[in-house]
């Protein structure tokens, strides 16, 4: 049995087909007792920082994969209780009733000093991985192609302007969530994987700009962009705190994202490459959209 933890977000949704194609009872541990899972998927309803949910979740759970994410701010999920508390609970968890493969999806550039809040508890929950006593292996992808496709084209299908978070001229390297979970799958299912920490890049780095560029190839016409300034995702950083937390770790990420090296260079070299490019990913999306705004990923 593999229990999928994240198994409705951006990833999970890719994940589960694959895993369950290959024959692998699984299971997904669920917020929403209604969430959509796909035929065959047996489900655990409850919250990671839960650990009654989480000693349910992981019975009898041979392989542990571990994909949430509380950047998104959805319905009070943050980094620190989410991507911090809660999966160290589901190691914790996963340890204590002997899953015998662990795999955890981190970030690209997890580390303990890292200016975002998010890197740095992927930080801790990857040591607290490492001397759990299970086998484990981490994965760090870059960002996510289909999550900024969106953030910076959702409207831009139905006529409206691209949003471009700081200056948009930083080059970032972007992996198609595709992509990743051909690895997760492989790091969960393949031998020799244990001991492992793998950076998961695209194969080309793109400017925020660069992805505009690729609406316009993809629609054949000039795109209108509204330009949030550097100065003003780092200014909302600081005042949202108090008020929108989600925003403030979120303004943050961006001014990060727009100033700090985040390219193809800055990778492990013996990282893994996805074959997605966004030309290919923009292509799509446009496509998909029939002329509406892009669906959240
Ligand atoms: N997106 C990126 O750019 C990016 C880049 C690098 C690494 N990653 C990593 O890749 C993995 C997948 O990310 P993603 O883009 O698929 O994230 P996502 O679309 O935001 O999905 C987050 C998932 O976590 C679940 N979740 C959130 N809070 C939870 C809680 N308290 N208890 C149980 N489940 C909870 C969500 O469930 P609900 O459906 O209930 O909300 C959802 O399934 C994460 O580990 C993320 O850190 C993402």
């Amino acid at each position: 049995m593999i229990l999928v933890a994240g198994g409705t977000g951006t990833l999970g949704k890719r994940l589960l087909p694959r895993l369950i194609e290959r024959g692998e009872p699984v299971r997904a541990l669920v917020r929403r007792a209604d969430a959509s899972l796909p035929n065959g998927v047996e489900r655990a309803v409850g919250d990671i920082t839960d650990p009654e949910a989480l000693k349910r979740a992981v019975a009898g759970a041979g392989t542990v994969i571990c994909a949430v994410s509380g950047f998104g701010g959805i319905r009070g999920a943050d980094p620190r209780t989410v991507d911090g508390l809660g999966t160290r609970a589901l190691i914790a968890a996963a340890a204590a009733a002997g899953a015998e493969r662990f795999v955890l999806v981190s970030v690209f550039h997890a580390r303990a000093d890292h200016p975002n809040e998010l890197q740095r508890e992927k930080f801790l929950s990857e040591q607290a991985l490492r001397t759990s006593g299970m086998p484990w292996t981490i994965l760090r992808p870059a960002p996510s192609m289909e999550r900024w496709t969106w953030v910076v084209g959702e409207n831009v299908p139905s006529g409206g302007k691209a949003l471009v978070l700081g200056r948009g001229e930083n080059p970032v390297n972007f992996v198609s969530a595709e992509d990743v979970a051909s690895v997760v799958v492989d790091a969960a299912t393949a031998a020799d994987q244990a001991g492992r920490v793998i950076d998961v890049a695209g194969p080309e780095d793109v400017t925020l700009m660069g992805i505009v560029g690729r609406f316009e190839a993809a629609l054949g016409r000039p795109v209108p962009v509204r330009r949030v300034p550097t100065a003003a995702p780092r200014a909302m950083s600081v005042l949202a705190r108090p008020f929108v937390p989600a925003r403030a770790w979120q303004a943050r990420a961006a001014a990060v994202m727009d100033t700090t090296d985040m390219s193809i260079r800055a990778q492990a070299p013996d990282g893994v490459t996805g074959q997605r490019t966004f030309t290919e990913m923009v292509g799509s999306a446009v496509r998909a959209s029939g002329g509406g705004p892009l669906p959240e990923p």
